[in-house]
């Protein structure tokens, strides 16, 4: 990092060759839902990380990612013929593997050796959880952990993807912000059941909603503890007077999060836009085809809220009075992108003033600033797994449960480590 930057243009910058954009490309990305690359479909173009990319699949249904503009003139391969073993683009048909081999130049002459010596940009792929995750950097890739998150059946978990129109750190710092569940988040009347209906289920161990805990103690204790994967965040509620309502949620390297039953990524398309990719995990199979249904209720097919900056996020003054803090409607989904969207395209963060809240989000700079210095130093950064052994993540624990205020809610995480690493929360 030069002088000229401050730290949080660090963190923020991710295209290539940026300090920031160095370390989010050490650790596989997820770059598109598997959804949107069915076997037998049109190659998608993407951008990631600032890069012009065209995803597809081969013929044995395997997805590759090559850069998006062909290397003879610049042609956009996504409009390209899916054949022979590649990618061939449509303007003089030369022929591209998924390791960015080109394979043919039906235009030169007989005998031609010219393919051999064309490289175009090639990244490793893999598929996990309904999403294709992508290896941007140098090297061999790491392992993909095994977060609860994207591990176990399949018909348990389900893949999202939602547009946000701002800098990728903004939105995953609202995940690590314990606090606004209070307050954004909150619904006023306990019985309204045209509400979220997961803010009135009741936690582990409670009789009562997670809604009426959070409208119960605004001002949660905070902890925070740095781990191998990330921080570990405990927001700590008084319950009642033996109660205490505790919630363990955590920061992930470089760009994630794990929350109780879901987790993801908040994941650069430019450093003004980003993807957030949300997995749910239940405990049993999930009704996709419902959940899908209700997804459509406030998104596009394209996965952009309907609630946007363009139209004042359909604010309800009234809903406001009587129904919610915020008047954004019943779905979480919606506050978040209204929070983490309304600072701007990209927070100036010299303005900000940090308190006490926001002690995950102070940590997590640090050990991202950190991990940035080892990687301009020519090291791993922390979390870059590379024995196969390690990548079981069973120490990494969401959960939100009430317990007795004689339990140590600090070590009460590890009553829910178990063998596949999910915990019902
Ligand atoms: S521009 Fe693609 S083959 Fe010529
Ligand atoms: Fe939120």
């Amino acid at each position: 990092m030069t002088q000229a930057q401050s730290p949080y243009d660090v963190l923020t910058r991710t295209g290539p060759g940026t300090p920031g954009g160095d370390l989010l490309r050490r650790y596989w990305q997820p770059a598109a839902l598997a959804e949107e690359l069915p076997v037998g479909g049109a190659p998608v173009p993407i951008k990631l990380l600032g890069e012009e990319l065209v995803l597809f699949r081969d013929e044995l249904g395997q997805p590759g990612l090559i850069g998006l503009h062909c290397a003879h003139r610049g042609a956009d391969l996504s409009y390209g013929r899916l054949e022979d073993g590649g990618l061939r683009c449509i303007y003089h048909g030369w022929l591209y593997d998924m390791n960015g081999r080109c394979l043919e130049q039906p235009g030169e002459p007989a005998g031609s050796t010219f393919h051999e010596r064309i490289h175009q940009t090639a990244y490793p792929c893999l598929e996990r959880a309904g999403i294709v995750f992508a290896y941007l950097g140098p090297g061999d890739p790491p392992q993909l952990p095994d977060y609860y998150f994207i591990s176990g059946p399949e018909e348990c978990t389900f893949a999202h993807k939602y547009f946000h129109d701002c800098n990728y750190l903004q939105s995953n710092e609202g995940n690590i912000d314990p606090s606004h569940l209070s307050y954004l988040h909150h619904f006023m009347k306990e019985d309204d059941t045209r509400l979220a209906p997961s803010a009135f289920s009741a936690p582990e161990g409670a009789g009562i909603s997670s809604n009426t805990l959070f409208g119960r103690d605004q001002s949660p204790r905070l902890e925070v503890e740095e781990t191998d994967y990330g921080v570990r965040i405990f927001s700590v509620r008084t319950a009642s007077p033996s109660e205490t309502y505790l919630r363990v949620t955590n920061f992930i390297y470089p760009n994630g999060f794990g929350i109780p039953t879901q987790g993801g990524w908040h994941v650069p398309i430019d450093d003004t836009h980003h993807w957030k990719f949300q997995i749910y995990r239940g405990s049993s199979p999930l009704d996709l085809p419902r959940m899908k249904r209700d997804m459509l209720q406030t998104m596009t097919p394209d996965y952009h809220h309907l609630r946007s900056r363009a139209n004042r996020y359909l604010q309800n003054r009234d809903e406001m009075k009587v129904r919610s803090i915020a008047g954004l409607g019943p779905v979480f989904q919606n506050h978040d992108n209204w929070a983490t969207e309304s600072p701007g395209s990209m927070q100036n963060r010299s303005q900000e003033h940090v308190a006490y809240t926001d002690r995950a989000i102070i940590k997590a700079r640090e050990v991202l600033l950190r991990a940035i210095r080892q990687v301009q130093a020519g090291n791993d950064p922390p979390h870059v797994i590379r024995n196969p052994e390690q990548k079981r993540m069973s120490h990494l624990v969401s959960l939100q449960e009430v317990i007795p205020n004689s339990a140590d809610w600090r070590d009460h995480w590890k009553t829910h480590m178990v063998p596949d690493t999910f915990v019902l929360a």
